[in-house]
């Protein structure tokens, strides 16, 4: 059984006090929770990673650098993410991909620095508007699996987040049938790539305006194994109730 995770992605938001929706979270864990995965910014890993000891709480990146150190101002290395106590790293994020014109090698090679350091590479893929409304949705996130994940993947050192480009923070989400569509289509590549064992094994999040009100539904689809939720997350008011959907789906 793929036991459920609740991802947040803070983005560039979040300062020391934000530290304190942490433990309202923590307080409002259901007695048998989902894995549950916050990653703030840089800044706030370390504070972060303090604040959750004991909770179950987990705390990752959310992007990190191909090389293992060097000349590279301003980036940060997968090791230098493990020590301050982070244990996974989004990597591929939509954002990342537009504002930085990072292609599928970069996710690669990030993912593979990613596993060195000992990290779970959060893989994420995702259509824009265009090639939605084109039909290539299917297309788009098999090339882009094939080109963002390294020979090595398994179902332990990797999770697929699937979050269509139109959905990030828009308030408009897929049909449900659409989402099962992706996310079996997901599976079957992983499948016919590393095998059904892996396939079996392996985390797919949906995310792109997952809220309180709409997770449950989303949390029931077919090959949903969790959320990575961004805008929702900033809050323990908006993240707890989303924790709890997916301890009980
Ligand atoms: P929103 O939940 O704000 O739409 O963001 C989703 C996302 O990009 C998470 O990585």
């Amino acid at each position: 059984m793929r036991r459920k995770l609740a991802a947040g992605n803070w983005k560039m938001n979040g300062l020391t006090a934000s530290l304190s929706e942490i433990g309202t979270l923590a307080g409002d864990l259901p007695e048998t929770p989902c894995e549950v995965l916050i990653c703030p910014p840089a800044t706030l890993i370390a504070a972060m990673a303090g604040a959750v000891h004991g909770t179950g709480i987990a705390v990752g990146g959310q992007d990190c650098h191909a090389a293992e150190s060097g000349a590279h101002t301003g980036d940060i290395s997968a090791a230098m993410l493990a020590d301050a106590g982070a244990s996974h790293v989004i990597l591929g994020h939509s954002e990342r991909r537009a504002d930085h014109g990072e292609t599928d090698a970069d996710v690669a090679a990030k993912t593979e620095a990613a596993w060195k350091a000992g990290l779970t590479a959060v893989v994420c893929v995702g259509e824009t508007e265009a090639q939605y409304r084109a039909g290539e949705t299917l297309a788009v996130i098999r090339s882009q699996l094939a080109g963002s994940l390294p020979g090595g993947t398994t179902a332990a050192n990797t999770v697929i987040a699937y979050e269509p480009v139109w959905a990030i923070g828009t308030g408009l989400v897929p049909q449900m049938d659409e989402i099962a569509s992706v996310h079996g289509a997901i599976r079957a590549a992983l499948s016919d790539r590393f095998g059904a064992d892996m396939a079996d094994g392996t985390r797919i999040l949906y995310g792109g305006s997952v809220k309180p009100g709409n997770a449950a539904e989303i949390f029931a689809v077919a090959n949903v194994d969790g959320a990575l939720v961004g805008g929702a997350s900033l809050k323990a008011a908006d993240f707890g109730p989303i924790v709890a959907a997916a301890s009980a789906a």
